[in-house]
């Protein structure tokens, strides 16, 4: 079987990461999880205190990051690592997630992130979650699927799964910090999200994960037998 390209985008919290490492492990594709890597990148210029509105300080600093997916043996998934260093954990921290829309902006590292996403998808069998990796990253990719989730959901969804690390967090503050991520990932000047015209909607409100697993199970074998007489 032809294997075939993946592309899951649509707003944070949506379920995107879920879905797309569900039906990677169904179809034994690679899943990536595309936001693990801006996150990656964020918490790389938060350490090192790099001003990211000055491009020259950017560039040499994305000269000093390798990005790097391993298999954990004990999750069964992937982790994040950051030159060398396994910050799975680190980037879910919220001081990460009130920055990465910013730095996720900029050309600079939307370029450099891009480059080596497409890397990752050269030899196809991939899962790929994110905001533009439909329209930018693979706009010719076989399946784009746009996810979508009534925003009060989403938002319970994110407190749940962030209040199980950090008790102390508050409905409100997830709110302002979705609502502020959602507006900005929408309305920067680089690919910014869009649904690319050729997905497909899902809209997961009232839904299990098993019944989105299901759908897009469905669209996903309906495409991989489509490419294989393509
Ligand atoms: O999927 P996530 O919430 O972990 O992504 C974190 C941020 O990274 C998100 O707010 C915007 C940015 N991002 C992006 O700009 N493009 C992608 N393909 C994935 C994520």
């Amino acid at each position: 079987m032809e294997p075939i390209i993946i592309t899951i985008d649509g707003y944070s919290s949506c379920g995107k990461s879920t879905l797309a490492r569900q039906l990677a492990n169904e179809l034994n594709y690679v899943f990536i999880d595309s936001g693990a890597m801006y996150r990656a990148i964020t918490l790389y210029f938060l350490r090192h205190h790099i001003d990211w509105n000055d491009p020259v300080a950017v560039k040499d600093a994305l000269s000093e990051i390798t990005l790097e997916f391993q298999y954990n043996g004990q999750t069964g998934q992937s982790d994040m690592f950051l030159n060398d260093e396994d910050v799975e954990m680190l980037i879910r921290d919220m001081l990460v997630s009130e920055h990465v829309s910013e730095v996720s902006a900029i050309r600079e590292v939307r370029e450099f992130a891009v480059a080596q996403q497409q890397k990752m998808g050269s030899r196809k069998g991939i899962v790929m979650d994110g905001r533009d990796i439909g329209t930018t990253v693979f706009p010719d990719a076989e399946l784009k699927i746009f996810v979508t989730a009534d925003p009060q959901v989403r938002v319970e969804r994110r407190f749940k799964e962030l209040y199980a690390k950090n008790p102390g967090i508050t409905l409100e503050e997830v709110k302002t910090n979705l609502e502020m991520r959602d507006y900005i990932d929408s309305n920067r000047e680089f690919s910014p999200l869009r649904r690319a015209g050729d997905a497909v909607i899902l809209d997961n409100s009232n839904m299990t994960r098993e019944e989105q697993l299901k759908v897009a199970l469905k669209w996903s074998r309906e495409k991989i037998a489509a490419s294989q007489t393509a």
